[in-house]
């Protein structure tokens, strides 16, 4: 049986037996075992005088273990059930001297440097249990409504965001790689016969599903070489990226907002222990800040909060007015300065908006068209586009999307405007002659929902193995 059995079924009386991983061993009778199943652990009581010494001093934190005993009531406080145990079997030995991962608190910081180790702690195994639940929830939630699930491809041979910060993908021998008339590399060798790269989002192949099967959604690795050294920023990060035929951007606010509501409700309910545990060692954290820093919703009600409230919508205009207008852009607070429209709103301004001024999620849209990219649905100003961001507190944007650009002449000219190849974008172009419908779609950063899930602050730890500038370790 797994842990989790045990507590829901209780086979009080019965004869058990178990395998977990000792987390911790004290006065040489209580073995608190956990196999990863649950938040809770299952305590084994050792009738120590009987037990051969050989094994109980491999009884160490972190050994993995076979028990099998009784499952009784719990004499004890703290827990409702225990296992008296009969029989102990030492199935991986475990060096207290050498292992890493100590019963005591250890930093974050220390704990990625041992990734391959930190899933044996108490919050690392609930953030993953999280996430797993969280994955979960996205496929149920398109499912219900209708949308069909796509493969895209990981190597891609365009460039979606047009933003150029792709990882090469390639079989030549780059110390020894052909170069052509222009001294430039000749991709005619390599594999695929051309440059390609892991995409940076699905979108465009998910349009090209969507003009056929409807609403379908892709969901999956993305890879972008920006060298942003931050909290938020994967090189390697899950993204959702749901597409809908017929419909507008006000289909595609709501369809993002219900859809994050839902995937929220639904971990809330599937996660108690591990986001109470989560919550309570925030609001430990929190007890240690000045005043001013702490916040002022702990996790589980800010969660609430989220899923209970509409979200917050403006235009960028709107935004732009409410950040010039603002304490810290007339003191000069801002790194950025707002004063002319059309400037990028970076992350000081997204959290000013949401965390000081709204105090809820944001949904900006209609943004000014050179800020975005080439795909968006131009309005009829001429000067904007059809694009939405969500801005989380704690976190920034979670969510980038908008109603793309299906008159084909239009697209044409935007791609002209920004340089880009349309002999490359030829199968895209093609939606838009053969049958065009209006069409919107989003990408959310799987991490992101997950750092605002947990609690976490930093992104580094909710994705098992962490790729970021400078490391690729595991
Ligand atoms: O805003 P982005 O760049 O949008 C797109 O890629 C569109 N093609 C999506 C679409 O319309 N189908 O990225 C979408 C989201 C961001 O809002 C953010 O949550 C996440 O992906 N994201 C990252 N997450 C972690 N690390 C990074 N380097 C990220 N870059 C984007
Ligand atoms: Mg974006």
């Amino acid at each position: 049986m797994t842990v989790k059995d045990l507590f829901l079924k209780t086979p009080i009386s019965k004869t058990i037996s178990i395998k977990g991983w000792v987390k911790t061993f004290r006065a040489n009778r209580f073995i608190s075992l956990n196999d990863g199943s649950q938040f809770q652990s299952i305590q084994c009581v050792v009738d120590y005088e009987n037990t051969d010494s050989e094994i109980l001093n491999n009884i160490n934190t972190g050994a993995s273990v076979k028990i099998t005993g009784t499952l009784v009531e719990s004499q004890g406080k703290g827990q409702k059930i225990e296992i008296k145990v009969e029989k102990i079997e030492i199935l991986g030995k475990c060096d207290p001297e050498e292992y890493p991962i100590q019963p005591k608190k250890h930093s974050l910081e220390f704990l990625r440097e041992n990734a391959h180790l930190r899933i044996r702690t108490n919050t690392f195994s609930s953030i993953f249990r999280i996430r797993s639940s969280i994955s979960y929830a996205i496929h149920k939630y398109f499912k219900e409504n209708g949308f069909v699930y796509v493969n895209t491809p990981i190597i891609t041979g365009s460039d979606a965001e047009g933003a150029g910060e792709m990882f090469k993908v390639t079989t030549l021998d780059i110390n020894n790689a052909d170069i052509d008339s222009e001294k430039k590399i000749d991709f005619s060798k390599d594999f695929f016969g051309k440059e390609t790269n892991l995409t940076v989002s699905g979108q465009l192949e998910a349009e090209s599903m969507a003009m056929g099967l409807g609403n379908v959604y892709t969901f999956g690795p993305t890879f972008r070489a920006e060298n942003s050294n931050t909290s938020r920023h994967l090189a390697e990060f899950w993204m959702v990226e749901p597409e809908m035929a017929f419909s507008d951007l006000d289909d595609n606010m709501n369809l993002a907002e219900d859809f994050i509501k839902e995937v929220l409700r639904y971990v809330i309910d599937d996660c108690k222990e591990d986001l109470m545990f989560l919550n309570e060692r925030l609001v430990s954290e929190d007890k240690a800040k000045p005043l001013k820093d702490r916040n002022e919703l702990n996790l589980i009600e800010r969660l609430n909060f989220v899923v209970d409230n509409d979200f917050k919508r403006i235009n960028y205009t709107e935004a732009f007015d409410i950040l010039r207008n603002s304490k810290p852009n007339k003191k000069k607070k801002f790194k950025y300065p707002i004063n002319e429209w059309g400037v990028d709103l970076q992350s000081e301004h997204e959290r000013f908006l949401v965390e000081k001024h709204f105090k809820k999620p944001v949904i900006i849209y209609d943004y000014p068209a050179k800020i975005k990219a080439f795909y968006m649905r131009m309005n009829e100003d001429g000067k904007t586009v059809k694009a939405m961001d969500i801005l989380f507190p704690g976190i920034g944007e979670i969510v980038g999307g908008s109603q793309r650009e299906e008159r084909l002449e239009v697209l044409k000219e935007r791609i002209a405007e920004l340089n880009i190849d349309e002999k490359e974008l030829w199968w895209y172009l093609d939606l838009r002659k053969y049958g065009t419908v209006k069409h919107s779609g989003f990408g959310l950063g799987l991490e992101r929902l997950i750092l605002f899930a947990t609690g976490m602050s930093n992104i580094r730890d909710v994705i098992p193995f962490p790729r970021t500038p400078k490391n690729a370790e595991f």
